[in-house]
């Protein structure tokens, strides 16, 4: 018998370590033939920790389970997958998960994050094998053509990168993996690392056929001990195994992987900065041109891809670009791991091809809100992503419908607000976080987020508030179309969303105003 507790770092948070633990001793004391499995998860936290059991070849659920539950559950036959309160039935069936179409996350949870066996048993290396048989430009050509897009957030298209850096001269050329996943809200990069490291670093090994790249980092942050810990060891897995090395799989071509640990700059996510900190330098926005594409890591053409853009590759790779891109809409194709997180009552990861509408992800599969009050407001794409109230919950969800309402998918976390938010403060933090966060090059990022924070407080204690939101406004402007990347020039989203839909919340009564 099989028993599945996650290592993922969600579940330990909620005390898998305690439960596998309790579930071991059991097993021995009861003189049981089972072994326990360290999955990833499958992504549905108020459920964490879930253990299954493997019952004729079909997974029984049980959670959230508590170590107290565990001798209780042997009790009532567990191990055969026997009837017990916290028993979910059968974890595929449950409906959060039977509605997904997990085609990048499609062994996460199921499989042994470290066995190799496990992974090529469910389809791993496939889409390696198919890239060793084809050129560098067949390669690039099926991903441009599975209209795959920067799942990072700027949705700029995978193909089209990767044959800048295919046609760019250069005796080296590098594979960066993008795994600073900062944005409030976002989990998607940790769970692939946590739960299924053999896809991204396949995924990178096709990118570095397709590229001639022979040399990948991945740049991870340092809040993330247990993804780093198993790619490493995932990474050392795979170079034993011949997947990595002077000889990938045997094709003569060579690639290998080294993993890299940011220090906590939230700006070192944007690439021109995390390629200053992997090259041992300060976390600092390069201007752009030359693109990374060009003149890059240590100036030579790199590949810099989010995890999940690098891990779509593989099964698009496998089953061929009409595949892929037969799922979602418009120039949206494949599907998108959502991050539902906040104030909702199933949070957690929903694999599903582009289009759902926002109300619709919040409403149902979100389950509304965990307090029972009415949501207000949902923010999607981080710290620099729109806020969205209600009367928006019809926009689907992709990039081009979220830029046409003044917002961003972003990397697709979606964090959810209850009536109760005070959006003048969620306002005042985003420009607060940019203050802090602000690598400091340049002027509109640096000195505008302190002046907004100080502004967006002149509004909420009353002083000349119709003056300051002209000025904040204003402000927006400024940092959105002055600022050199992204932190400070999406910042203004969070802030104008927040003015534009919530303007009660804006509008205290004035205790000075202005003379006009
Ligand atoms: P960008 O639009 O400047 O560039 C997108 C990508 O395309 C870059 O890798 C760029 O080098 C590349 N590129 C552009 N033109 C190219 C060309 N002609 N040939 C080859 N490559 C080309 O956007 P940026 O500043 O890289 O990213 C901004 C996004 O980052 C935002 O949309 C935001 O949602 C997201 N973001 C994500 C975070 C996360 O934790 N995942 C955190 C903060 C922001
Ligand atoms: Fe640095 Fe902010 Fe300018 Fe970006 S916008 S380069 S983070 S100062």
């Amino acid at each position: 018998v099989r028993i599945y507790v996650p290592r993922d770092a969600a579940a330990l948070a909620l005390g898998a370590e305690k439960v596998a633990k309790a579930i071991a001793q059991e097993i021995a004391a009861r003189g049981f033939d089972a072994e326990i499995v360290r999955n990833g998860s499958r992504g549905m936290f108020w459920l964490e920790p879930l253990v299954e059991v493997e019952v004729a070849g079909k997974r029984i659920g049980y959670g959230p389970v508590k170590s107290k539950d565990v001798a209780d559950l042997f009790d009532a036959g567990m191990i055969d997958g026997g009837e017990h309160r916290l028993c979910l039935g059968e974890v595929e069936d449950l409906p959060f998960l039977k509605e997904q179409t997990r085609l990048t996350f499609a062994r996460c949870g199921v499989t042994d994050p470290l066995s190799l066996a496990d992974y090529e048993a469910h389809g791993g290396l496939a889409g390696l094998r198919r890239a060793i048989s084809m050129t560098s430009a067949e390669v690039v050509k099926e991903v441009t053509d599975s209209g795959l897009r920067g799942r990072g957030g700027a949705g700029f298209p995978t193909g089209i990168k990767w044959k800048t850096v295919l046609d760019a001269a250069g005796e080296r050329k590098y594979i960066v993996c993008n795994a600073d996943e900062g944005d409030s809200g976002t989990f998607a990069d940790r769970m692939i690392m946590e739960g299924d490291p053999f896809v991204l670093i396949e995924g990178m090994a096709i990118s570095g056929l397709a590229t001639g790249a022979t040399k990948g980092f991945v740049y991870t942050r340092s809040e993330y001990p247990h993804a780093i810990a198993t790619m490493t060891e995932a990474v050392g897995i795979a170079r034993q195994a011949g997947i990595l090395g002077p000889s990938v799989l045997g094709s003569g071509r060579a690639f290998d992987i080294e993993v890299r640990t940011g220090a906590g700059a939230y700006v070192c996510g944007e690439e021109t900065a995390l390629l200053n900190s992997l090259e041992g330098k300060r976390g600092i926005v390069r201007a752009k041109p030359p693109l990374p594409a060009h003149k890059g890591l240590f100036n030579c053409p790199t590949v810099i891809n989010n995890v999940i853009s690098l891990a779509s590759v593989p099964v698009i790779m496998d089953k061929g670009a009409a595949f892929y891109r037969d799922f979602g809409m418009g120039r949206s194709r494949g599907t998108i791991p959502l991050q539902i997180a906040g104030n909702v009552r199933y949070g957690g990861l929903f694999e599903t091809a582009f289009g759902l509408s926002l109300g619709d992800i919040v409403d149902r599969i979100g389950g509304g809100t965990v307090t029972g009050r009415p949501v207000k407001a949902v923010q999607v794409g981080g710290p620099l992503g729109a806020y969205f109230p209600r009367a928006l919950f019809d926009t689907p969800f992709d990039y081009e419908s979220f830029a046409a309402k003044d917002g961003l998918i972003g990397h697709a976390g979606i964090v959810v607000f209850d009536d109760t938010a005070d959006m003048l403060k969620q306002a005042r933090f985003a420009m607060e976080f940019c203050a802090v966060e602000s690598c400091g090059k340049c002027t509109p990022c640096r000195i505008g987020s302190t002046r907004g924070v100080e502004t967006a407080d002149k509004i909420a204690h009353g002083i000349e508030p119709a003056k300051n939101r002209v000025l904040l406004a204003d402000l927006c402007n400024t940092m959105k179309f002055g600022s050199l990347c992204a932190l400070g020039g999406f910042t203004p989203y969070p802030v104008m969303s927040a003015m534009t839909h919530f303007p009660e919340d804006f509008s205290p009564a004035p205790l000075v105003e202005a003379a006009e």
